[in-house]
This record gives structure tokens, sequence and C-alpha cells, in this order.
């Protein structure tokens, strides 16, 4: 199989992770709940991997906190800010994980920015939206759509001078775009484990630079006296037991992304996807959604053919792509594509040239049997 679905999950991982998980399933027990090695060296595995990502994502070990996924992180960012009827302004480009907290709480949301791959244009609406008052700034780093790479240390920028605090959805950009939580002065960034991460599904990163509220209470292996959570982090915010195997697969996945280096994963994936639109631009009657700045996402259409059937249709051919609305009706409705939904291509450090030619050929074959 062809699998060109990284913006939902990264499916051929680094073996290591996967040796990892499988080492820690036999090896590891409950950090934090014993003094002997098993629970030593889970709590020792944890920390490994709260260090490595505060290295990466500029922030303390303590201030990484552990999460299922990347909308379990967003939901514990999100509830710590923001309260009903709380004004938030969020691009035009935000996933589902905002959107439907956001409308649950009953927020006042305001939009900000809906044209594709104009930065200028999205920070002067960010510049307008952000009046006194506004309660949070909400802004997904890339669109998991289009590959759009919002101008995020901008509006980073703008939230400091307006004393907005800022929320990151760092879901595509963390392991290919420079993700800082202190430089950005960001009040939490929020990224799952298994996108370009390459870690196992069931991990995410919620780092914080705000104080926090809960999401779940439990135990947490210290100050079990309290009645409440611990009010230090990473404890207050990860009651219950961890996914070790997890942690320990996401681990070997960021040392990965380390040794590879985000910059030059990201210029692959922008090589592959350059060369697909090169390719998508030829073939009568489709639209390929591109433009400056882009990752290594794209979206297409084709005229006259329904995006889920033609996703069928290369899935019989031996390719992964993901169809439809991707749990981000807001971004397809700025880019005018809330009716069709669109066909996605995501690329990842695995893909290769010769993939993206049989994608190609497999395209035109399907294409010329409508
Ligand atoms: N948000 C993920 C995607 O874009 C699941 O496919």
């Amino acid at each position: 199989m062809i699998y060109f679905d990284a913006g939902a999950t990264t499916l051929q991982k680094p073996p290591t992770v996967a040796a990892a998980a499988a080492r820690a399933i036999s090896s590891c027990a409950s950090p934090g709940r014993g003094g002997y090695p098993a629970a030593m060296r889970a709590a020792d595995a944890l920390f490994a991997c709260r260090q490595l990502a505060g290295q990466m994502f500029d922030t303390e070990a303590e201030h990484v906190v552990f999460t299922m996924n990347a909308t379990h992180a967003l939901n514990l960012a999100i509830k710590s800010l923001v309260g009903p009827g709380d004004r938030v302004v969020i691009s035009g480009f935000e996933h589902n994980a905002f959107r439907r907290p956001l409308h649950h709480i009953g927020a006042e949301i305001c939009v900000a920015g809906q044209t594709l791959f104009d930065p200028e244009d999205t920070l002067r609406c960010f510049r307008e939206a952000l009046k006194p008052g506004t309660k949070a700034v909400v802004c997904t780093h890339v669109s998991n759509v289009f590959g759009y790479i919002l101008p995020l240390e901008q509006i980073a920028a703008l939230c400091r001078e307006r004393s907005v605090p800022l929320i990151v959805d760092a879901s595509q950009s963390a392991g290919v775009l420079p993700v800082r939580l202190r430089a950005l002065g960001a009040a939490f960034v929020c990224m799952p484990g298994h996108k370009s991460l390459y870690g196992p599904q069931g991990t995410g990163l919620l780092l914080c630079g705000a104080q926090t509220k809960t999401l779940l209470e439990g135990g947490s292996g210290s100050d079990s006296r309290l009645d409440d959570m611990p009010t230090y982090l990473p404890d207050r915010l990860e009651a219950g037991t961890h996914n070790v195997c997890g942690i320990c697969g996401l681990m070997e996945g960021l040392r990965f992304v380390r040794s590879r280096q985000p910059g030059s994963i990201l210029r692959h994936e922008i090589a592959l996807r350059t060369h697909l639109q090169t390719i998508l631009r030829a073939v009568p009657s489709v639209c390929v959604y591109s433009g400056e700045p882009q990752a290594g996402t794209c979206s297409f259409t084709v005229d006259g053919t329904d995006c889920e059937q033609l996703a069928q249709a290369l899935y019989a051919r031996g390719i992964a792509v993901r169809a439809g609305l991707h749990c981000a009706p807001l971004a397809h409705a700025s880019a005018g594509t809330l009716q069709s939904g669109t066909v996605r291509v995501s690329f990842s450090a695995f893909n290769t040239m010769e993939e993206t030619d049989r994608f190609a050929r497999a395209l035109r074959a399907v294409l010329q049997k409508r």
C-alpha cells in the first residue's frame, strides 16, 4: 500500500518506536506507584521523554504534560482559559478539536482570516479581531486540510503585545516546523504524538505556559492526602495510569525527528508535495489548492467527481488518502469546499518520489475510467 495519510496519523514509523513500546509492555510498571525497578523504569522513561520534548519544544520538562492525543490537550488548554460567553478569536482553518469544545462551552467565537495562502491577510484579520475583552486566541499552525502555514510567530507577537493568551494547535507542525513555547510566549501548545512525531496512537503532548484547570481528577501517585489534584505540573493534569508503552514509543519518535531534523523532513515533504501538484495541474478537470507558504499536505478536487468515491477508487489501487471534510468544516468553508470536500494527500518522512509517480498513474487510470 502507498500510504499518503500522515495528516491523520503516520503509519510508517521508525522501527525503534514499536521495539520500545514492546519492550515497555513487559518491563515497565506504573510511574510514581512504587520504588521497585519496574516502576522506577517507567518513571525514568517518562521523565526522559518529558525532558527531550522540553528541549525540542522550548519548555521545562515539568511543563510537558502527557495526553491521549491533540484533542485531549486542546480540551485541557481551552477549558483552562475559556468560560461561557467569553470572546475567543480563532483562525478560519481550525479543526473540530477546537471548534466543538468552544461551542460546547458557549464561547463567543470570532473567526479571523479565511483566505488561503495569504499570511498578510490572516495577520490583518487577527489584528482587527483582537479587540479588548478577548479572552483567548486559538490558532492552528498548519491547516490539516490544505497545508497552509499560518503566520504563527506574528500572531503570537500580536497576542503578547495585547496580553491575550494564545493556544496553538501544532498538530500538523510539530516535527516539521519550529514550535517553541517560550519563544512564542504562548499559554499552551497542543500536539499529537502519532503524526509527525512518529509515536504510537494514544499519545499527545500539552506544553503549558499558563495556569491550568483539570479535566480529570484521580490518583497522581503524589500528595495522596489532598482532596484535590496537586497544584504542580505535570501531576496536576495526569490523573490515572499513564500510557507508558505509548510514551516509550513516542520517545523513539522524538529521537528520530531530532536526528533527521524537522527542517530536513519538511523539505522532503515539500519536494513530494510540489512534485504531486505539478502532476495534478496537468490533469484536466483537477483543481489543486496550492500556494505559499505550504507544508507537505495538499488538497484537490476533480470536476464532476465525488471525492469519497475517488478516494475509494484509489484505495482499490492500493493508495490510502483521506477524502471529505477532514474534521475541519471551518477550513473547508473558508476555502469554498464545504459542499464537495476535497481529496487530501499528506506526506511523511517515509514517502518517496516513486510513490508519488505511482499515485499519479493510478489517478489518471481512475479518471479515464469515469
Ligand atoms: N485531524 C486528523 C486529520 O486531519 C485526524 O486527518
